[in-house]
Formats: structure tokens, C-alpha cells, sequence
């Protein structure tokens, strides 16, 4: 059992405070993902909870026990970096087999075994005789991803490991990952600011900005229930749309609504409300309908894997689409929008409001 709970941390470096007190735990044999925009404060929270930065104020627990004050050898914690560490004149199995010469508990027997599963696993049997030197960046990491998990510590953080890998390395490298963790069931916690790479592995995401979660939740949850504009922004290629909307006499309207809505009960009045709608869910047509709004095609269209991605002007509000069939119009031509009322998200001061 090592659920890990970060019990109100702070982290401040001088006057900037790059962890602002985050309370969250994450689940015992879970991997879950820290999500967030370069310099929202990820690795600096891996590092409090490797023991590698000593936070301003709070605790950590590993299943129960406060780990805050030992260091880092006495957490037993594996860790993958950007640029792991290896052994370049050691073999790919003697990598991943050296913590565990360190660790009198393990059998050399045990040790062979946990080396095999690990290449078998990672899809790497045939690189075990070679050399570090030898290996390609996706490869390199694959061994420290075996090394860190061949120790079977029940906790292991990875911090961007696939940073420096190219695109096709990467997904084996995360299929390799997935099934990993899928295996050996131990609580990961990884940091990306690649939300599809968060989105294939997490069990859980924590959404981080500016030193805060944001919202923590399961992938589908958190593309298709965020509860702040940022959620709906970060998350989605291209993000959530913005349209300005205004509630009166319980009813919000917006350039973007063919009708007004009815406003929820204890929606503020006045304008400062915002409509969030995913760009694949904006419909858009050649002809006007019963709930469509008029709007201009104001960027050329470009298709990606069958699906096409513009943007049209309704007044000076811009909305991205990304649609299933070609746009029905050229750039500077009229078009038709329609959001269906269920797809609809409304927003006051950043934050989701029921509807
Ligand atoms: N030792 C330090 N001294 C001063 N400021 C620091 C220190 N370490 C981190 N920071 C600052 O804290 C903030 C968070 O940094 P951190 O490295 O945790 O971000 P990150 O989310 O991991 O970003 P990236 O995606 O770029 O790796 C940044 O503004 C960074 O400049
Ligand atoms: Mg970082």
C-alpha cells in the first residue's frame, strides 16, 4: 500500500513561490500524470517528493509513513529523468541488473528473473548483450525505464522521459511503458507537458498551472468535464473556443447562441461570462438552420487524418472548427455554425459554472 499524499506543500525559492500549497494523494498502483505548461512547478514537486528538494512548508507520506525529512536513498523511490545516467561500457542487462548487485535482499537468481521480465516486457531481449553506446535515444531509455522499475520500489516518478526521443521512438517507448505498468503495478507519477502522452498513460492527470492543481481527474473526465477555462484550453488540439456571454433576467445570450439559454440559478448577472465549446463539437453547414448563427470563413482549411481544422468570424469573435467533412465554403465566404446546448460550457471568472 503506497498511495503518496502531499499534505499542503509549498515550495518558494526567494520571493517566487513555484509550489503553492498543493494538497492531492496519489492512488496506490496508479500512474498518474503531472500535466502542465513549462514552468508551472512539476519538477520541482517531483523533486520534493524524491527527497531531492526539501519543500518551505508541508509533508509527504509514502503509504502512511511521513518521508519529509530522509533523503533521498532511504525513500525508496525509482526515478527516470531527461537525461538518465547510464553506464555506457556496461551491456543493456547489466544496466538494468546494477542497483539490484546493491541490494542484498535480491537473489542473483531473483536478479536474472527481474532482468528477463524487464527486456521481455520492454520489447528489448535482443538489445541485452549490447552497449549503451549503442543505442538510440528511444532504446537508451527503454533501459533506464527497466533499470528503474527492475528494482520493483513501490514508487517510481519519471520526469519527462521522452523528451529527447523521436516521434516514432516514443511510441514504442510508451507502449513499452504502458505495458510496464500495466505488469508490475507500482505507483508512478510522470511528468509531461505532452498532453497526448498524458492522456495514453495516466490513470489519473493533475492538471498544474502556476504552482496549483487545477483539477485532478481521469483523462476523459478532464477533456470532457474541465472544470476551469485553462482546463479547456491546455487539453485539445486546438484547445476549447471562448465566446463572450452575458446573463440577464436569467437568460445568457451570446453572439454565438442562436436563442438564449437559460441561465442556471445563482449565475451572476452582467456580462463577464464566457461560452466554452470544443472545436469538434461546433457544427458548421452551407445552408442556415433552425439554430445556427451566421459567421465568415476567415482561415483556409487544412486537413489532418481526415478531419479539417478553420476558423470562422462571427463579428470579432473567432471559432476554431474542426470538422468531420470539408468546409462547405472558401476563405471570405459565408458559412453556418451551430452549437448544440448539450456541448456548451459556461465559464465565470475562469471557473465552470453548472448548467
Ligand atoms: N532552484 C531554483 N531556484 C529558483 N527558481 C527555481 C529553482 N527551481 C525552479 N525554479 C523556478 O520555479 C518554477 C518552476 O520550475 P519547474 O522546473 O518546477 O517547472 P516545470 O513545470 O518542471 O517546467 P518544465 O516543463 O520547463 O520542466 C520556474 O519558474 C523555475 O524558474
Ligand atoms: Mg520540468
Amino acid at each position: 500500500m503506497t498511495e503518496i499524499v502531499i499534505d499542503h506543500i509549498v515550495k518558494r525559492f526567494g520571493a517566487f513561490t513555484a509550489v503553492d500549497d498543493i494538497a492531492m494523494r496519489f492512488a496506490d498502483g496508479e500512474v498518474a500524470c503531472l500535466l502542465g505548461p513549462s514552468g508551472c512547478g512539476k519538477t520541482t514537486l517531483m523533486r520534493i517528493i524524491a527527497g531531492l528538494e526539501a519543500p518551505t512548508s508541508g509533508r509527504i507520506l509514502f503509504g502512511g509513513r511521513d518521508v519529509t525529512d530522509l533523503p533521498p536513498r532511504k525513500r525508496n523511490v525509482g526515478m527516470v529523468f531527461q537525461y538518465p545516467v547510464m553506464y555506457p561500457t556496461l551491456s543493456v542487462a547489466e544496466n538494468i541488473a546494477l542497483p539490484l548487485r546493491y541490494d542484498r535482499a535480491v537473489s542473483s537468481v531473483e536478479r536474472d528473473r527481474r532482468v528477463d521480465e524487464v527486456l521481455d516486457v520492454l520489447d528489448i531481449r535482443g538489445l541485452a548483450g549490447a552497449f549503451i553506446e549503442e543505442l538510440d535515444a528511444g532504446n537508451r531509455q527503454k533501459v533506464a525505464v527497466g533499470r528503474a522499475v527492475a528494482r520493483q520500489s513501490e514508487i517510481v516518478l519519471f520526469d519527462e522521459p521522452t523528451t529527447n526521443v523521436e516521434v516514432k521512438a516514443k511510441l514504442a517507448l510508451i507502449r513499452a511503458f504502458k505495458a510496464v505498468t500495466q505488469r508490475l503495478r507500482q505507483t508512478i507519477v510522470y511528468v509531461t507537458h505532452d498532453q497526448t502522452e498524458a492522456m495514453t498513460l495516466a490513470d489519473r492527470i493533475a492538471l498544474m498551472k502556476s504552482g496549483k492543481i487545477m483539477q485532478y481527474d481521469r483523462p476523459q473526465q478532464l477533456y470532457n468535464q474541465p472544470t476551469t477555462e485553462f482546463g479547456g484550453w491546455f487539453l485539445g488540439n486546438p484547445g476549447m473556443n471562448f465566446v463572450p456571454a452575458s446573463a440577464e433576467q436569467g437568460r445568457i445570450t451570446s453572439v454565438i447562441l442562436a436563442e438564449p439559454l437559460a441561465a442556471p440559478a445563482g449565475l451572476p448577472q452582467g456580462a463577464g461570462l464566457t461560452i466554452g465549446i470544443r472545436p469538434e463539437l461546433v457544427r458548421m453547414t452551407g445552408a442556415a438552420g433552425p439554430q445556427t448563427v451566421e459567421a465568415l470563413l476567415v482561415d483556409q482549411a487544412i486537413g489532418i487524418a481526415g478531419r479539417y481544422l478553420t476558423k470562422a468570424r462571427i463579428g470579432d469573435v473567432l471559432v476554431k472548427v474542426n470538422t468531420e467533412g470539408i468546409p462547405p465554403a472558401g476563405v471570405g465566404q459565408k458559412v453556418h455554425l451551430s452549437v448544440p446546448r448539450e456541448d456548451l460550457m459556461i465559464f465565470a471568472d475562469g471557473s465552470r459554472v453548472g448548467i
